[in-house]
């Protein structure tokens, strides 16, 4: 019998596959919510070992100022799709940042994270209020969202689920204590054009509608991995 992540992510694999020949996954997604609903029974044994050191470390007992807030696990990767796991300290974060044109599922296996979302305006993007054009040297590197609300998920809740129209923006944080999540994206982030960006909320704006601007920014200076290994069940995908 297969692990239950090689169903998953040969699932995924199956669907996203189309994506390579120009198919889109268009709403219902339907597709897209059955993967969702095999994602959602993942647990955190499935894919880390007992007592796994990456989860279970007493960090406190090892003092490092330059360890790094965020460790990055990679599972999977290749042209279709890639699955990855991110392991947060209490209270670090990933940063708002986007993915551009592209499909996620965010299963939460271990603690818990709250997730600030936001969606783009893919067709027609509302023009900017004159008091932020004026008081912004590059107005093109702000971005006008919906705001798609502010919720805390832990291991036993459903996969979240974001598609190239819905909660393409967000923000990830470790609010209550030490949390892991896996991500399955796809079409992979690439260096032409779905390249991530980091933004930043711009305060104190006006609050005369239910839209959001966002300004593009470096990677914030709080957010940075190290890399450690995966050693769960070895993945087999194809067509
Ligand atoms: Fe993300």
């Amino acid at each position: 019998m297969s692990a239950h992540i090689q169903k998953v992510a040969q699932a995924a694999y199956k669907l996203f596959s189309r994506l390579g020949s120009g198919v889109k996954i268009s709403p219902p997604y339907e597709g897209l919510y059955e993967v969702a609903g095999l994602f959602s029974q993942l647990r955190e044994p499935d894919v880390f070992e007992p007592n796994s050191k990456l989860l279970y470390r007493d960090r406190k007992l090892l003092p490092d100022i330059d360890e790094a807030p965020v460790t990055y696990v990679p599972v999977w990767d290749d042209k279709v799709l890639t699955i990855c796991m991110f392991i947060l300290k209490k209270g670090s974060r990933l940063p708002m940042h986007d993915h551009p044109n592209m499909y996620g599922l965010l299963k939460v296996l271990h603690g818990s994270l709250t997730i600030t979302s936001y969606s783009p305006y893919l067709d027609h993007s509302p023009p900017l209020p004159p008091t932020l054009a004026a008081s912004f040297k590059y107005a093109n590197q702000i971005k006008p969202v919906k705001p798609m609300g502010k919720k805390t998920i832990s291991a036993s809740d459903d996969c979240v689920v974001l598609t190239p129209e819905s909660g393409n923006y967000h923000e990830i944080t470790a609010e209550s204590g030490q949390a892991a999540f896996i991500d399955i994206l796809a079409p992979p982030y690439d260096s032409s054009d779905r390249q991530c960006t980091y933004y930043s909320v711009i305060p104190n704006q006006d609050s005369v509608s239910d839209i959001t601007y966002l300004i593009k920014v470096h990677c914030p200076t709080d957010y940075w991995c190290n890399e450690e290994q995966y050693t769960g069940p070895d993945l087999h995908l194809h067509f």
